[in-house]
């Protein structure tokens, strides 16, 4: 029989706990992405970088917002790479997410989400990512939204039907 060591046993329990976190991990940043029509959203002579711009998508009572961060993002388009959109609805319980310091902060609980990392949670109580908003940037440089990774806040689907 062979023994183990505290080195092993360690390093075991240590492979353990990082194989556990993976999977919620990789499948947030793995949403299933849902295209929807191609709508404009903004257009790169307007964006300002640290000031983000609300639009709406992929209907009139989905609340998105358009940044451009300044350093390159996961899912950035633009010369640098630094141009990108998620839903404003908190995935804690829906409040209105604001770009604040780098961060996209919700109001209520303070729930922060990073825009450069899938709108990855940073802290507080939301405990899954902020969908993000796929772009194209055309050649007249107006930014699209194309589709939406992952499902918005108390939705059960992404476009509300009317009436729903
Ligand atoms: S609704 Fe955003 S942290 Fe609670």
């Amino acid at each position: 029989m062979s023994q183990i060591t505290r080195r092993r046993f360690v390093g075991s329990g240590m492979t353990i706990v990082a194989l556990a976190s993976l999977p919620r991990a990789r499948a947030q940043a793995m949403a299933p992405s849902l295209g929807y029509p191609a709508t404009r959203i903004g257009s790169l002579g307007t964006l300002k970088e640290g000031v983000g711009q609300y639009f709406a998508y992929p209907d009139d009572a989905a609340q998105g917002l358009l940044l451009k961060l300044g350093k390159p993002a996961i899912g950035g388009l633009g010369k640098e790479r630094d141009i990108v959109a998620f839903s404003a609805a908190c995935t804690h319980m829906g409040c209105g997410v604001a770009y604040k310091g780098e961060r996209l902060q919700c109001p209520c609980h303070y729930s922060m989400f990073d825009p450069a990392k899938n709108g990855q949670v940073y802290q507080g109580l939301a405990s899954s990512y902020l969908p993000q908003i796929p772009l194209r940037i055309d050649a007249a440089g107006d930014i699209y939204a194309v589709a939406v990774e992952g499902l918005i806040w108390g939705r059960a689907r992404n476009i509300l039907s009317k009436g729903a």
